[in-house]
């Protein structure tokens, strides 16, 4: 965080720095321009419309969803352009809110088998506007997604059941290694599997014009190549486990939660009013303790209850004062989001605005 904190904030809260957000947006469509890359950033990091917007007038072509609610809350503050980056398995509740999404909006969604394929043709047959398909993928992540050569065979069934396929997808979460070399050779991974694919969905003589691939970890690593559409989510506020894997400098680091110290039981332990219920409960090997405290580097976050951060200092070091506030930058940023209401913007250590999160806890 680049400013300093408000005063007489209600903690805990969450606060977006908004020139160093506004940075990371802008230099993300930069780069994704100069690359000559479509960016369709995945806003289940942020969840928010304004930051959607943010995204959209910088360039970004669309965006892209986890969920169908999430598409729908996304869809309702007015972006036209989504893509669901996983495969669904719709139900008739699904099925009716899927055609009712595209009927209002460009709607892309994943798909990772013959019998999803189908299932989603069925969902989204006789709506007014065709569906568009991705075929997802594995490049190394071992999530979802079939292997490269596999993309042909889900492809034709796509199309069979009526989808209009344009090409394929992957997440590369094998890139959140330690080491740099981890994320180069993911990003490596992605571009042969997307290139497999690609030949995979023409040989069956299917369109292979989107090529999308991308997170936080790996998009830096691109060049030109085979694909041509990148879906970082992270970055737009970075996080502890991208500053600790090299990712972001701290500089890059938008938002954290405010919290205050509630109790100091020992020189060595103060508490802190955060707990899992706003933090997150997500853990990264790569970061020390459960977040981090910008103020207090050699402090940690040694355990994490529902309303409390117990911190430990080594001996000697001096904590915050009982009272006082601090920042806590949290492990892995999209939780946090997820479990607020709102973002506190902060410029030059004022609050400007209050942003609400407008897809939290869309998870159907
Ligand atoms: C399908 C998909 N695409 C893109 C992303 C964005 O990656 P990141 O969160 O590393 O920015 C994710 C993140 O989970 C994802 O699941």
């Amino acid at each position: 965080m680049a400013t300093q904190l408000p005063e007489g904030l209600a903690t805990p809260a969450l606060v977006v720095d908004l020139d160093v957000m506004t940075g990371n947006v802008t230099r993300m469509a930069e780069a994704s321009r100069a690359g000559g890359f479509t960016l369709r950033p995945h806003a289940k990091s942020h969840k928010c419309a304004h930051i959607a917007r943010l995204q959209l007038r910088s360039g970004a072509r669309g965006l892209s969803v986890a969920t169908i609610s999430e598409a729908e809350a996304f869809a309702r503050a007015g972006v036209d352009d989504l893509f669901i980056a996983s495969p669904v398995w719709p139900d008739a509740g699904k099925a009716q809110r899927l055609r009712r999404l595209a009927d209002g909006v460009a709607l892309r969604v994943g798909v990772d088998s013959v019998a999803g394929a189908r299932r989603l043709g069925d969902a989204v047959r006789g709506g007014a506007r065709p569906v568009e398909a991705l075929v997802e993928v594995d490049s190394g992540a071992r999530r979802t997604g079939v292997p490269p050569q596999a993309a042909g065979e889900v492809g034709q069934a796509a199309a069979e059941a009526g989808l209009r396929v344009v090409g394929a997808f992957t997440f590369p979460g094998h890139g959140y290694g330690h080491a740099p070399e981890a994320r180069e050779r993911a990003a490596r991974d992605e571009e042969r599997a997307l290139g497999e694919a690609a030949e995979a969905l023409r040989d069956a003589g299917l369109e292979a014009g989107v090529l999308s691939g991308g997170s936080t970890p790996t998009v830096g690593r691109w060049r030109p190549g085979t694909v041509n559409e990148l879906r970082p989510g992270v970055y737009v506020f970075n996080d502890a486990t991208q500053l600790a894997i090299g990712t972001c400098a701290a500089g890059d680091l938008a938002l954290a939660a405010v919290a205050t110290v509630i109790s100091v039981p020992a020189p060595d332990r103060f508490v802190l009013d955060v707990g899992s219920k706003v933090l997150g409960s997500d853990r990264s090997p790569w970061v020390r303790g459960r977040g981090l405290l910008p103020a207090f580097p050699e402090a940690t976050i040694t355990s994490l209850w529902e309303h409390h951060a117990v911190v430990r200092l080594p001996a000697g070091v001096r904590g915050p004062a009982l009272g006082s506030t601090v920042a806590v930058v949290p492990s892995h940023v999209c939780t946090p989001v997820n479990l607020a209401d709102e973002l506190l913007v902060v410029q030059h250590g004022e609050v400007v605005d209050r942003w609400p999160v407008t897809a939290r806890g869309a998870n159907t």
